[in-house]
């Protein structure tokens, strides 16, 4: 399995490092076959597979069900999972605890938060003193979209820019082994990945990131809208409607089950 020395190495040798998520036991597996150098369970399940509008409702016990089913379909690959709202917020006790769940239950060999306030570095800071690996996570945090006023792409006014590079500086110092650089200019994702020496993975952040990470329905066709940073790699939207619309209309004409689906008394 690679590890968090693996992946500073990927960078130092200029290396581009693959993020997917997964949320259950058949995208783990497919995940992992695809030979994928990270698995992100990520809070995006709130919207992908429960159905909510943003990630702000899920909860520790959501991810820890999720992370239990990805590892067990991706016994090899190294598993962050994402923690969620309010759950490194309130106490560093509280925070520790939760990220330790994350990895003693879920499985996961790392843990993801948002932001880069002094609040957060030492969240960051006391969980890295556990042993337990940080996956740090800037720009447009969809976490802070109420804060935000909605998914507004982060670090285009020079006064942003400045800031959410010096939180990228402060990030590494605190201790994470890697960042997640979502919705920024490209300027600013090329900017903070020359200036830090832990890779950065981008999603919506131009091409010059150590790597790049992808929502596992986005990269599928899956979701219902289509950001200008994703690419659709396949249609599933119709591929699955319609498969099933076909086996709805076999059903109704009498063509399914065929001979070749019948159990017949052996001779
Ligand atoms: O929850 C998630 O899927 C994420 C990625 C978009 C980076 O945080």
């Amino acid at each position: 399995m690679k590890n968090v020395k693996t992946f500073k190495k990927m960078k130092k040798d200029g290396q581009k490092i693959v993020m997917v998520t997964a949320y259950d036991y058949p995208s783990g597996k497919y995940v992992q076959e695809a030979e994928v150098d990270i698995i992100l369970v990520g809070d995006s399940l709130g919207m992908v597979i429960l159905g909510y509008e943003d990630t702000l409702k899920v909860t520790l016990e959501d991810i820890i069900h999720h992370t239990k089913a990805v590892r067990r379909g991706a016994k090899e690959t190294f598993i962050v999972a994402d923690m969620p709202f309010m759950t490194y917020h309130l106490s560093i006790e509280e925070t520790k605890e939760n990220a330790a769940l994350l990895i003693t239950q879920g499985g996961a060999n790392a843990v993801k938060l948002e932001g880069g306030k002094p609040s957060r570095l030492e969240a960051i800071r006391a969980i890295v003193d556990c042993e337990i690996p940080v996956v740090a996570h800037l720009g447009l945090t969809p976490q802070s979209i109420n804060s935000f006023g909605g998914y507004r792409i982060q670090g285009k006014k020079e006064v942003e820019f400045n800031e959410i590079l010096s939180q990228a500086k402060e990030i590494e110092k605190a201790g994470a082994f890697m960042l997640v650089l979502e919705g920024i200019p490209e300027k600013l994702g090329r900017t903070i990945s020359e200036t830090l020496s832990i890779p950065t993975i981008g999603i919506g952040a131009g091409k010059f990131t150590d790597g790049q990470v992808l929502v596992y329905h986005d990269i599928l066709g899956m979701a219902d809208f289509k950001p200008k940073f994703v690419k659709n790699y396949a249609q599933l939207s119709k591929d699955i409607p319609n498969s099933i619309n076909k086996f709805s209309r076999e059903v109704k004409e009498g063509n399914f089950p065929a001979e070749e689906n019948i159990y017949n008394p052996i001779n």
